[in-house]
């Protein structure tokens, strides 16, 4: 069966409408600039929805390469309902200093090209603008079999990345501050919440 299938099928599953992993980064992060929010890696727009909502009335754009998983009519959105846009994080059709908050779960792991997708998120990020990434720990023991999973039905370039790889692609591509969280009990581990902050504005 193509990796397409396989992902659609896995987009069925409970936990990926899940929004836990958003609701868990959102309250652990540093004051934020004003202005809109980036979601990377829409899925079935789940996420995308929640942050229109806990962080209304920011507007809320979320790229994806891929947007035929979205369900627009099952999204519970905000006030103002996030934008979905076809874009790669490697290009993001963006201007420079654009928005306060970049956020991508469960996405990191599956994206080519990963410095420049952190050059492209400090980009469009604005000074005191925060990224937040949540995604699977490359230390913890699961992570090589979520690894192995992941090529064979998913995507090849899947890779679980250490906080160690993902401080060095953040301080590479110019982020100030970073800091790495992580939600003890249920999952022991599995996931990790990094938070690089882009120096400016608020004070450094
Ligand atoms: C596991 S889903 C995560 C969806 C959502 N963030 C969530 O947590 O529910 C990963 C998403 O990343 C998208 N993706 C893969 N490569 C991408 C790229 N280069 N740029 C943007 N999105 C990408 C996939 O199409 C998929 O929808």
């Amino acid at each position: 069966m193509p990796p397409r299938i396989w992902r659609r099928l896995f987009a069925r599953l409970p936990m990926a409408r899940s929004t836990r992993a958003y609701e868990f980064g959102l309250e652990r992060l540093p004051t934020l600039p004003p202005g809109p929010v980036l979601d990377i890696g829409a899925g079935q727009g789940y996420g995308a929805a929640y942050l229109s909502r806990a962080l209304a009335p920011r507007p809320v754009v979320s790229v994806d390469i891929e947007l035929g998983c979205l369900k627009p009519a099952r999204l519970e959105a905000g006030p103002v309902p996030p934008r979905f846009v076809l874009a790669s994080a490697t290009h993001l059709p963006f201007a420079t200093d654009t928005f306060a908050l970049a956020v991508a779960v469960m996405t990191f792991h599956c994206l080519p090209q990963p410095e420049r997708v952190f050059r492209e998120v400090f980009r469009t990020l604005r000074p005191g603008g925060v990224f937040l990434l949540a995604d699977v720990d490359g230390h913890h023991w699961m992570a090589r079999p979520f690894e192995v999973v992941e090529h064979l039905f998913i995507s090849p370039l899947t890779r679980a990345y250490t906080p160690e790889t993902l401080t060095a692609l953040a301080r590479e591509a110019g982020f100030a501050a970073t800091a790495v969280h992580r939600r003890p009990g249920k999952e022991r581990g599995f996931m990790q919440w990094f938070v690089a902050r882009k120096a400016g504005a608020l004070g450094d």
